[in-house]
């Protein structure tokens, strides 16, 4: 490998990287993301190697990133094809290699079924998960190595770097960017070109740096590890183009340790991108020097504010300051300094190769481009989604999701992290956009996207995300440490069964104070999930208050389990299984006698109804 020292090396870099490959080759790209991993990706994949070794065929394995349909992991396709299949096993790779590599003959156990239609779906590209997304930003994951810069090069990766060096100046980088209408995929939604102009304005030509936040502490969320993981280079060129239009040399990428495959797949890209020459000194011949560091975070929530991290990478504790001044003007060590979200990055090099029009004309008139959501919960279709801004949440919860497990009803989806707001079912047709969340009491965040369906206490979810929020206040301001703690202490009571009226109005009044007079973006935002609840739901907080009911059935103080006597003996003949699970004896009752619960025994653990195959067994 010769180091990279013109545009010209370049390019024929890349020539040689084609010659050498044959794009009709078949080719088994296997997922690897963190969450296949968790389903035994790796067997499967080291099973591939060595049986297409032993078998003698001419056919390529590849370790790719996170292909996002995590819930049918092991995902793998085979291109140029496109043929899919889903939950591989070990077992199942010869008869991939022999009927499918060989032959081209399908294997039609592993295909995905569409749950409504039945049909069993062959090409990547017909399975509904990714028939509504735009994957800009995460589809190459899909296809490359991200272990292997040979396989980001191949994709015309550096190709956007190489025209931002030789073809424009840093203004009209900065006004490209601008033009873009990219917002920072990190929360705030804050304009990116208008960041970097204020960053390179204010810097006068000294010192100054970048930083790509890779902190992600949302729960429930996990698109940035995904993309730092899957295809680091992306980040990585971003960062390059960034680099040279502000006039930095040093940049860093601050990722939580929690996530080790994205900290080894970084680290090794930024290792292979020094040796070919796209870090280090006087890059492509140009004269332009940029590097880039590894900072590892310790996990805290706060840390992901960015003048927290800041003080994290100084080596401080992560806790953030008052601002203005911004970090574009005062940031790391004192100067300048941009930071920005990886998603953000990864958008950079192709608003530079495809043009500002290009891209501006995906999204809404105020949000621009694709998002990458992670969509968890009460969801069929658990996995990372990229779709265009302006998409509806019907789209992505029915379309994209598959809908909620066991036909139960949707009831409500929480987006933007820990403090975002709950999205009820009426809000299904709600065109998703940075104003358009904020409406409707949540926000956009950094993408999580939970979803809830009819056996979730609303009460119950908003004392969730206080307490998580109380937890990882850093205590500097009164208003968030004190404020989120009595605000989870009111919803604990009320999920007891202890509440009143004027905790509501309380709960109310909190959430204004902490809003008003916290100082960073924690505090300001905490209130959320409960100003949304209190929005939309209400009537469930009246429920736990005057009732002294949970509807949803969660909370265990207020919830008692019954038998229906009738359904029992009629239709289970007095069956006993509840009576023989029960960990606490408490359920009496003959064989073809109604069963009875016993209330004073009774834990609430509800394995009795969990078990009871004819539905006898309900809550009131
Ligand atoms: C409590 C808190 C946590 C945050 N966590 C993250 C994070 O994990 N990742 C991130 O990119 N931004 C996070 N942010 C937003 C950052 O402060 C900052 O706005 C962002 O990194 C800027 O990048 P962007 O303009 O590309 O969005 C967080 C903000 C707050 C208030």
């Amino acid at each position: 490998m010769r180091k990279i020292k013109n545009f010209e090396d370049l390019e024929k870099l890349r020539k040689r990287i084609m010659n050498k490959r044959n794009s009709l080759k078949q080719t088994i790209t296997i997922c690897n993301g963190t969450g296949c991993h968790a389903y035994g990706c790796e067997k499967v994949t080291e099973a591939f190697k060595e049986r297409a070794k032993e078998m003698n065929l001419d056919v390529d394995i590849r370790a790719t990133g996170c292909h996002g349909f995590c819930e049918r992991g092991p995902i793998l396709v085979i291109q140029p094809d496109g043929v899919f299949y889903q939950r591989v096993k070990s077992e199942d790779v010869d008869e991939i290699l022999s009927k499918t590599i060989k032959n081209k003959e399908i294997v039609e156990h592993l295909l995905y079924e569409d749950p409504l239609t039945k049909e069993k779906i062959i090409y990547d590209d017909k399975v509904p998960f990714y028939q509504k997304q735009k994957r800009i930003i995460f589809g190459n994951n899909g296809f490359i190595d991200p272990t292997k810069i040979e396989d980001y090069i191949a994709i015309n990766g550096y190709e956007a770097f190489k025209k931002a060096l030789q073809m424009m100046n840093q203004d009209e980088i900065i006004e490209e960017i601008k033009k873009s209408g990219l917002r920072g995929r990190g929360g705030a939604g804050f304009l990116t070109g208008k960041k970097w102009e204020i960053c390179k304005k204010n810097s006068n030509g000294n010192t100054k740096y970048l930083i790509c936040n890779c902190d992600e502490g949302d729960p429930g969320a996990y698109m940035d590890r995904s993309l730092l993981e899957g295809n680091p280079h992306s980040v990585i060129e971003g960062m390059l183009i960034g680099a040279y239009a502000i006039g930095a040399k040093e940049g860093f990428i601050y990722v939580r340790h929690e996530y080790p495959l994205a900290v080894k797949n970084a680290t090794l890209a930024i290792a292979q991108a020094k040796k070919y020459g796209f870090l280090g000194e006087s890059i492509m011949g140009t004269g332009f020097n940029f590097d880039i560091k590894i900072v590892r975070g310790a996990g805290a929530f706060v840390s992901g504010e960015e003048t927290a991290l800041i003080s994290s990478i100084e080596g401080r504790i992560g806790e953030p300051r008052q601002r203005p001044p911004y970090p574009a003007i005062k940031g790391l060590w004192g100067k300048p300094t941009n930071i920005n979200n990886v998603e953000t990055w990864a958008n950079v090099p192709f608003i530079i190769i495809n043009g500002s029009n290009w891209y501006s004309k995906i999204g809404t008139e105020t949000s621009k481009g694709t998002k990458i959501f992670s969509l968890v919960g009460k969801i069929n279709n658990t996995g990372l989604v990229e779709v265009p801004m302006g998409i509806t949440l019907q789209e992505i919860i029915y379309d994209i999701g598959g809908g909620i497990p066991g036909g139960k009803k949707f009831k409500a989806v929480q987006t933007g992290g820990p403090s975002g707001g709950c999205i009820p079912s009426e809000l299904l047709n709600l065109p998703i956009d940075f104003e358009k969340l904020t409406e409707a009491g949540s926000m956009m965040g950094s993408g999580g996207m939970i979803v809830m369906d009819e056996n979730t206490c609303m009460v119950d979810v908003a004392k969730y995300f206080m307490n998580f929020l109380r937890d990882e206040s850093c205590g500097k301001c009164l208003s968030c440490r004190e404020g989120t703690q009595r605000m989870w202490e009111i919803l604990d009571k009320i999920t007891e069964g202890k509440g009143t009226e004027e905790d509501l109005e309380l709960l109310e009044e909190l959430s204004e104070i902490v809003k008003d007079a916290s100082m960073c973006g924690l505090g300001q935002t905490a209130p959320n999930p409960v100003l949304s609840t209190l929005r939309y739901f209400r009537e469930e907080y009246q429920a736990h208050i005057i009732d002294k009911k949970c509807p949803a059935g969660v909370c265990k103080p207020l919830i008692r389990y019954y038998i229906d006597k009738d359904i029992c003996v009629l239709q289970g003949h007095g069956c006993g299984v509840c009576q023989r699970n029960c960990p606490e004896e408490a359920i009496s009752g003959e064989k073809k006698v109604a069963h009875e619960i016993d209330r004073l025994k009774c834990i609430k653990c509800g394995i009795c109804m969990e078990v009871c195959k004819f539905d006898a067994v309900y809550i009131e």
